[in-house]
């Protein structure tokens, strides 16, 4: 091992742990071995009501792994994504190693930088439009990881994915281990190492035909105004379902975070029509032909809100013991 390596590790954990993750649960664990980096599923964090298939749990992880290759980058290190879920190991999601030195470009670097500042915003957005150019951006990140971007407003299926979200919303608040786990994992404190904040949630809304963040995302001391009456959905595409095409919408789906992040574009996640049984298969259907769909997006202008907080990386760390040299 070189000897920066530890500091680039250590920054590029650092940088993983950032990652979003549904309730901000966490779902990771890693495990450093030598020159290269284990991302495991941590099954413990998987929210067994709203993501009992672990879906959302790999997305997230994926977007972790997107965070430590992007953060070697800009240390000088190229590195190797092996995508590995399978039969033998499920929870080995992924093993990012090491591929000679690699100059950063400046978009590396802004993205590396974007990783610190993103976040969830359930706030209402500005009637702004999106500018075409910053949509080719977001669409490129896509493509650039092997994904896909698709926008909702051009293609008809708004009102569509608008009414389905509604019906998922209403379908889990009637559910009584649905409203439990949520409220396990959210309206904690600030400070909170994991689970949502309170300061994080949205304003109360009574806007019946807008889609904006769940509504037991409320926080009635956020003062109220107007959400965004057109706003600008998006959904994270690949080609592949399964295992390992979760991890991959992982990195496809940070890459159009960190971009949008980078284009002073705030987003938050819409997620209930991908979580009810009946719902979901509606949901895919709509999108039948592009790929499978892995998040639902709400993309716009928005003020910056609260960053929510994160078990530190060594919490989540360990180091592959050397194996014992048998004595001579
Ligand atoms: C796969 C996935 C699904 C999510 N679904 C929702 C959602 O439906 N509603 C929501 O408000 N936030 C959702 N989130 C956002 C998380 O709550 C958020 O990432 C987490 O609380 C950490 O906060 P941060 O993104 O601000 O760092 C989702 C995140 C991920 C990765």
């Amino acid at each position: 091992m070189n000897d920066q390596l530890p500091t680039a590790f250590d920054q590029a954990l650092a940088a993983a742990v950032r990652a979003p993750s549904p309730h901000n649960t966490q779902p990771w664990r890693f495990v450093v071995d030598g020159d290269a980096v284990e991302v495991w599923l941590d099954r413990d964090r998987v929210l067994a009501v709203a993501d009992p298939a672990a879906r959302e749990a790999r997305v997230s992880c994926g977007a972790a792994v997107l965070n430590l290759v992007i953060t070697l980058r800009v240390n000088g290190l190229g590195a190797r994504v092996r995508i590995l879920p399978g039969a033998a190991l499920p929870d080995l999601l992924a093993v990012i190693g090491l591929d000679g030195t690699r100059r950063s470009t400046e978009q590396d670097r802004g993205l590396a930088e974007a990783v610190h500042r993103r976040h969830t915003n359930r706030r209402p957005f500005a009637d702004r439009a999106v500018p075409a150019v910053a949509r080719a951006r977001l669409k490129s990140a896509a493509l650039s990881e092997g994904g896909q971007l698709e926008f909702l407003d051009a293609s008809g299926r708004y009102p569509k994915v608008a009414a389905l979200v509604r019906r998922a919303e209403s379908l889990q608040a009637e559910d009584p281990a649905f409203r439990a786990e949520s409220a396990f994992w959210t309206g904690r404190a600030a400070e909170s190492p994991d689970g949502v904040p309170t300061v994080a949630f949205g304003p109360r809304y009574e806007i019946p035909g807008v889609v904006c963040h769940r509504a037991s995302h409320t926080n009635p001391a956020v003062p109220s105004r107007a959400f965004e009456q057109d706003p600008l959905l998006a959904v994270v595409l690949t080609r592949d379902h399964g295992a390992a095409a979760d991890v991959r919408a992982g990195m496809v789906m940070q890459r159009v975070l960190l971009t949008a992040t980078a284009e002073g574009l705030a987003a938050s996640f819409l997620s209930q029509p991908l979580e009810v049984h009946g719902i979901r298969e509606q949901f895919l259907e709509l999108f039948r032909g592009l790929g499978q769909v892995h998040a639902l997006l709400r993309i716009g202008y928005g003020h910056a809100t609260r960053m929510t907080a994160r078990r530190p990386a060594a919490e989540v760390t360990a180091q592959r013991a050397e194996p014992d040299v048998p004595a001579v």
